[in-house]
């Protein structure tokens, strides 16, 4: 009944007919104002973006949606290990932050150790592709580090474990202190994740002997950290010695051991927070004293003996002779090399005889890869 009396109304027919032409107006120019403001808005986050970067735009957002000091409101916050390896520490200024330790020994976190698999390198890896299969399916039990010659630029795809894993690098030299730098480099950058419990030094030429539960089963679960220690006598090794080192190093505590370790976290920082060998080191073990062979298995025997198994778990081949062991090309890759890496190994694993004592094995030159690749899976478990 309304419905009719109101259609029959001509003035508030024709006051309806000029809302409807003067609302258009006012909406139009409410849209026109509101296309204004989109547009310098979007000219304003532009230039921003280009000048400023987009990290910039995103956190000068964030401090409006959350409390000043966010920072320090969750736990997660300390323990996430850093997203960004490319610092801009200097090393002392690393080292101070490596060597920060937790009096409280619980963590207060479900902590699953992981194994820092930390790569001293020249250049290019050669090998990835093998240790990538090595890898695979064992997310959130290792993490990867890489000292290059730093002209390097590396160039993995995003899909790669190795993927921005370089850490900040130095030029490093065999045999001299520039060495142990760059590997004191790699332990202090792999100790700021909390969760890295043991820490292996690779070279771009070496491969893992078993597949990754083996192995990570092997180094979490030994009492002793791998590192080759041993009292030479000969010229090669006391030989070496310089009375100069006195009253920091004995003669009786001089020992020799190859450059390729495994330690865990309680070592790597004795060697990252070390300021009292390092200049006896530096000063008086120059070639023919070759420093990386000396200075952390004399250094940890006089701080940790106990705690070292002093072997190596890095296979290589000496029986050629000379000065540098054997390096294995192509055509050295068959079933009978592959056999003769696991034979007649003795050792002693956790006090007890074992017969498995090498985790990997080097020298491996990139001609070498295609044919690993093809044996890997029978002979190396991966
Ligand atoms: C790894 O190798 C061991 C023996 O070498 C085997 O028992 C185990 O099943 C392998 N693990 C995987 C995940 O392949
Ligand atoms: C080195 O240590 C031995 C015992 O291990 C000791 O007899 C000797 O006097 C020490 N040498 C020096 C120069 O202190
Ligand atoms: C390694 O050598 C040190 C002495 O240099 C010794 O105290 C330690 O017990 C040895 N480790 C093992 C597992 O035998």
């Amino acid at each position: 009944m309304e419905e009719g009396k109101e259609s029959k109304d001509p003035n508030v027919a024709i006051s309806r007919t000029s809302q409807t032409r003067v609302l258009p107006q006012r909406l139009l120019k409410l849209l026109v104002f509101f296309l204004v403001l989109c547009f310098t808005f979007s000219i304003v986050s532009i230039y921003m973006i280009r000048y400023f970067g987009v990290n910039n735009v995103i956190t000068s957002v964030k401090p409006t949606l959350f409390p000043c000091n966010s920072e320090m409101k969750s736990l997660e916050q300390w323990i996430k290990p850093p997203s960004n390896l490319m610092h801009e520490m200097s090393d002392k200024e690393l080292f101070w932050r490596a060597s920060l330790v937790p009096r409280v020994k619980k963590y207060p976190f479900n902590r699953v150790p992981k194994i820092a698999f930390m790569f001293l390198t020249k250049g290019p890896l050669p090998l990835a592709s093998l240790w990538e299969r090595f890898f695979k399916g064992h997310d959130g039990l290792y993490s990867i580090y890489i000292h290059s010659l730093p002209s390097f630029k590396a160039d993995f795809p995003s899909s790669s474990v190795f993927y921005k894993r370089q850490i900040p690098s130095q030029v490093s030299e065999w045999g001299k202190m520039s060495m142990c730098d760059a590997e004191r480099r790699l332990l202090a950058n792999a100790l700021l994740d909390i969760s890295n419990e043991r820490f292996v030094l690779l070279s771009e030429s070496c491969i893992p002997l078993y597949n990754f539960s083996t192995i990570y089963d092997y180094i979490i679960g030994s009492k002793y950290s791998f590192m080759g220690a041993f009292d030479d006598p000969g010229p090669y090794g006391r030989g070496r010695y310089n009375d100069n080192m006195l009253p920091e190093v004995n003669i009786t505590e001089w020992r020799k051991g190859s450059q390729w370790f495994e330690i865990n976290r309680k070592l790597a920082l004795y060697i990252v927070e070390d300021t009292k060998f390092y200049p006896k080191f530096s000063k008086f073990c120059k070639p023919a004293c070759y420093v990386d062979e000396h200075y952390f298995p004399t250094m940890l025997t006089i701080r940790a003996g106990s705690l070292l198994a002093n072997r190596s778990v890095t296979w290589v081949d000496w029986s050629r002779g000379g000065a540098h062991p054997a390096t294995f090309g192509g055509s050295d890759i068959t079933e009978g090399l592959m056999k003769r890496m696991f034979e007649g190994q003795k050792c002693v694993y956790n006090d007890q005889p074992s017969s498995v004592c090498f985790l990997f094995a080097r020298k491996f030159s990139p001609s070498a890869l295609q044919a690993l690749f093809l044996l890997a899976p029978k002979f190396l478990g991966y």
